[in-house]
């Protein structure tokens, strides 16, 4: 057996908290993991420890999820194999909206540690590698006025999905496996992730650097886009986002128009 695939089988047999936490060069993010072999959502999970007072940087991993939850209400595909986590943070509310840039520049940086592959990040943040959705990350929080009680960072990664047994999602999804025509140890990726997130997020009081590489990232900027937000469908060009994570587009009418929340489509 070649040595990267002994590594990979030795190491996902250890995908425990223990082999997690062992030596994690962080101070709170995954020095609690709570690993389920099968559960609905990492989200509800997460959401239920988070009420009960679980302390930041709790993380809940879980081998499988049988009600994967996504971004605008829809399903999350997530079989074994694959990586399902949430982190929970407690963070101060100016924050709130740059999580979604602290998880997708972690998991893209995690990407390129890991595998080596290039990837990408689509608006608002979902990865991309060679064009297609390789990540997804859903955020949710607890608000109280301007209190936050918890916030939930989502990070679903296909890692070693078979696309062939999902014909569903071949034609707009990939996975690392898929990508790279070996598997992945998902412990390094998942331990890197906690690491990259821990110091993106402790980057933020700093100033705007996490704000600006995320920008940087972004495959959407400059490009003829469609945009689903709610009941409404925009057209235009992609200008910019601003530090709150929404989306500037310019239509053609020259008006700028700013997009919390959407679904975007690249149009030739
Ligand atoms: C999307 O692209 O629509 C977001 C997908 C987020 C999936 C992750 S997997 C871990 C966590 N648990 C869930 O139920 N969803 C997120």
């Amino acid at each position: 057996m070649p040595w990267h695939q002994f590594h990979v089988k030795m190491t996902e047999n250890s995908l425990s908290p223990a082999a997690i936490t062992d030596n994690l060069e962080t101070r709170f993010i995954g020095q609690r993991v709570i690993y389920y072999p099968r559960l609905t959502s990492t989200m509800d999970v997460a959401k239920r420890k988070a009420k009960q007072g679980a302390i930041e940087g709790t993380v809940v991993l879980a081998g499988e999820q049988t009600a994967g939850r996504g971004r605008m209400k829809r399903a999350w595909l997530s079989p074994k194999g694959n990586i399902a986590l949430s982190i929970i943070l407690r963070p101060s509310s100016a924050y709130l909206s740059s999580l979604i840039m602290v998880a997708s520049l972690a998991t893209v940086h995690c990407i390129e540690k890991v595998s080596g592959l290039k990837s990408q990040i689509k608006w608002p943040n979902d990865v991309l590698v060679n064009e297609k959705k390789v990540c997804g990350i859903l955020t949710e929080s607890d608000v109280r006025g301007n209190i936050v009680d918890y916030a939930i960072i989502g990070i679903g990664i296909n890692v070693n999905l078979r696309l062939s047994e999902f014909p569903e999602i071949s034609p707009t999804a990939t996975s690392l496996s898929h990508e790279l025509g070996r598997d992945v140890s998902r412990l390094d990726m998942i331990r890197c992730l906690l690491v990259e997130a821990e110091r993106l997020y402790l980057a933020l009081p700093a100033g705007e650097s996490v704000y600006q590489e995320w920008r940087d990232r972004l495959v959407t900027l400059g490009k003829k886009v469609q945009v689903r937000s709610g009941e409404a469908t925009y057209r235009g060009i992609a200008e910019s986002v601003a530090s709150d994570g929404s989306l500037l587009l310019r239509q053609s009418d020259g008006s700028l128009t700013k997009i919390v929340a959407g679904d975007v489509t690249l149009r030739q």
